[in-house]
């Protein structure tokens, strides 16, 4: 951002949006901003996470019902209180409810689109003050559907939106409404996501790898080749183990992130619908690629909210790098 520029507020670049699309009813940008006041209130507990003794492993391990408590918890009951009254939503899906929950079960104006998030990404991050994220995307409702199911399971091609907040050394909020990739910086002092970034371009290569290794031994060979070429070309390793903090690495600095089937994982352990979609929707808005082996990752065609999918993605060239290995 130049000293010069505007100063732009995510919620001003949201309305900006909406004046681009005549008959726009503004239910999506009231949708937006319930994110955004969600993002603000997560960054803030997070910021104070040792201090209000909300620590994820206090009730990771306690069967009392104290995992309430975790932060991953609260993260996701932000978000449905954001979004539960908001016009417009009409269905809510969450890495942390086991079923998507209806909002307004009805075939008018309102109750139109579904919201699905991750509401704490790499939340294991917590106990050593490492990055965290949270993941959304957002479909359209058919109010035809007769069963939940029907109207959530959709391909990642017929996302509207997607995007993710990085809860890092800063509070970023990266977002796609299918027409390029804006970045925002929440400014603590004034309360606001401000923007710094517009039609981001990930770099068409760069020589760094993101995965957890410890995997290795169990990755198909094909995967297991690609690493060994890598290491004997000069690729340097980075793995967060938050999938927004490494697939962020790979949006600004170019490379790859690959998270292969496993002996534990089989059929790869990153849920599909509300966390390989979105950051694949963000990377190929930015001239990246997304795959699960040799299929495109957005034209999946889900069969459960919680299926998972193995990934590849990233920087074309490096992309196109694993995929010939496999
Ligand atoms: P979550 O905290 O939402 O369950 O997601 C964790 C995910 C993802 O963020 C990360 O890429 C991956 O798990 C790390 O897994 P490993 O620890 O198996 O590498
Ligand atoms: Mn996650
Ligand atoms: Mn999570």
């Amino acid at each position: 951002m130049n000293q010069s520029d505007n100063l732009i507020t995510l919620q001003s670049h949201i309305l900006e949006g909406e004046a681009k699309h005549p008959g726009a009813t503004g239910t999506f940008t009231w949708i937006l901003s319930a994110l955004a006041l969600s993002a603000k209130v997560i960054s803030s507990k997070i910021r104070r996470a040792r201090l209000d003794d909300v620590l994820g492993s206090v009730g990771a391990t306690n069967v009392q019902g104290e995992t309430q408590q975790k932060l991953d918890v609260i993260a996701n009951e932000t978000l449905l209180r954001c979004l539960g009254k908001r016009e417009g939503v009409a269905v809510v899906a969450s890495e942390e409810n086991d079923e998507a929950i209806v909002i307004q079960k009805n075939t008018g104006k309102d109750g139109r689109y579904i919201v699905l998030f991750d509401p704490l990404d790499g939340s294991s991050n917590l106990d050593t003050c490492g990055a965290v994220g949270t993941i959304f995307s957002i479909l359209r409702h058919d109010p035809m559907a007769e069963h939940v199911d029907e109207t959530v399971l959709q391909k990642g091609t017929r996302q509207v939106a997607a995007g993710y907040i990085l809860y890092g050394s800063s509070t970023i909020c990266v977002l796609t409404t299918g027409n390029g990739v804006s970045m925002f910086v929440l400014e603590p002092n004034v309360g606001s996501f401000l923007r710094v970034a517009e039609n981001m371009r990930i770099p068409e290569s760069g020589k760094t790898y993101s995965v957890n290794e410890g995997n290795r031994p169990t990755f198909e060979p094909g995967y297991q080749r690609y690493l060994e070429w890598a290491q004997a070309n000069g690729y340097s390793s980075r793995y967060a183990g938050a999938m927004v903090a490494d697939v962020h690495r790979v949006l600004i600095q170019g490379g790859v992130f690959l998270y292969p089937p496993t002996k534990k994982a089989p059929e790869g352990k990153l849920r599909l619908m509300y966390e390989a979609n979105p950051m694949s929707m963000i990377i190929e808005q930015a001239g990246g690629k997304s795959c699960a082996g040799k299929t495109r990752i957005l034209e999946i065609q889900p069969s459960k909210l919680h299926q998972r999918t193995c990934v590849v993605m990233g920087s074309p060239a490096e992309v196109d790098r694993v995929l010939s290995f496999l």
